[in-house]
């Protein structure tokens, strides 16, 4: 299956938001993001599989100058679209397949949260981070979040935070996790790819970061106090978030070694 037929929000996307909206998972996703973002004042940032534009209008909203979001999914892209003219921000989105992915500019930043677990082959997962590396200027910083390589779909369950497995088949490199994502008022049942360790480093490389570093989930402080602190234990012991932070090395200067 190519990542165009791969559309699987275009069904899902009223479904997806409240989850995004209302699961306590959101909390640590949204507070370790924008820690491994950093300053994000006046750089220019390319936000990959944008969906209907969370981070896209936070990280505009955190200072950026330009931000330019992009997706597979012409529905997500329609949302993102509706929020920007409820509330302009100057954010332009596009449509367009991350695996497949042209010149968008030179980015001190390109975020991209849940892209890389749609890559269903090593091929695929090498092209769009050859992409990613295309669009950063030298010495810009991809921050990523995905399927972490170390999470046991097999327990300790997450369905309090969110998240409930439905399925997990294994292949290779890989295995594919079906799962329902919860919100308070509705169900999304997405199937996504859990890479491991070994072939997130082959295609890094192969696309050109020599720099790259995985890094684990931060609770933030309110959510420890809203939910209580033992309330987090399985995400703290299985996590399904897995951050990754790789950076494209600044060009030498000529006649360096
Ligand atoms: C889980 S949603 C995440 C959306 C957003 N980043 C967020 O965190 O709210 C995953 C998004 O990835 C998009 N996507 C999947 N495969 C893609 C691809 N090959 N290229 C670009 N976007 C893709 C989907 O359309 C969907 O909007």
């Amino acid at each position: 299956m190519t990542s165009k037929q791969n559309d699987q929000y275009a069904n899902i996307g009223d479904k997806y938001s409240d989850f995004k909206d209302t699961a306590p998972l959101g909390g640590p996703e949204t507070n370790t993001v924008f820690k491994l973002l950093g300053e994000l004042k006046g750089a220019k940032v390319l936000d990959l599989a944008c969906g209907h534009g969370h981070y896209t209008r936070l990280i505009k909203q955190a200072g950026a100058q330009e931000v330019v979001g992009s997706d597979l999914s012409p529905v997500m892209i329609d949302l993102a679209k509706e929020a920007e003219a409820e509330q302009p921000l100057g954010i332009t989105y596009h449509v367009g397949d991350a695996s497949d992915l042209p010149t968008l500019g030179s980015f001190d930043v390109v975020s991209a949260v849940w892209l890389l677990n749609y890559a269903t082959t090593k091929d695929e997962l090498t092209a769009m981070l050859r992409g990613v590396h295309r669009n950063l200027a030298p010495g810009g910083r991809f921050v990523t979040v995905t399927v972490s390589p170390e999470f046991d779909p097999h327990g300790p369950e997450l369905d309090a935070y969110g998240i409930q497995v439905v399925k997990d088949t294994p292949y290779e490199d890989r295995s594919a996790v079906t799962m329902d994502l919860l919100g308070a008022n509705q169900t999304a049942t997405i199937t996504t790819s859990r890479w491991t360790a070994a072939a997130y480093a082959e295609c890094l490389e192969a696309a050109g970061f020599a720099s790259y570093d995985w890094r684990a989930p931060e609770i933030p402080e309110e959510y420890v106090q809203r939910f209580g602190d033992a309330f987090w234990n399985n995400y703290r012991s299985n996590p399904n978030t897995g951050f990754l932070v790789a950076t494209r090395t600044a060009d030498l200067e000529p006649g360096a070694e």
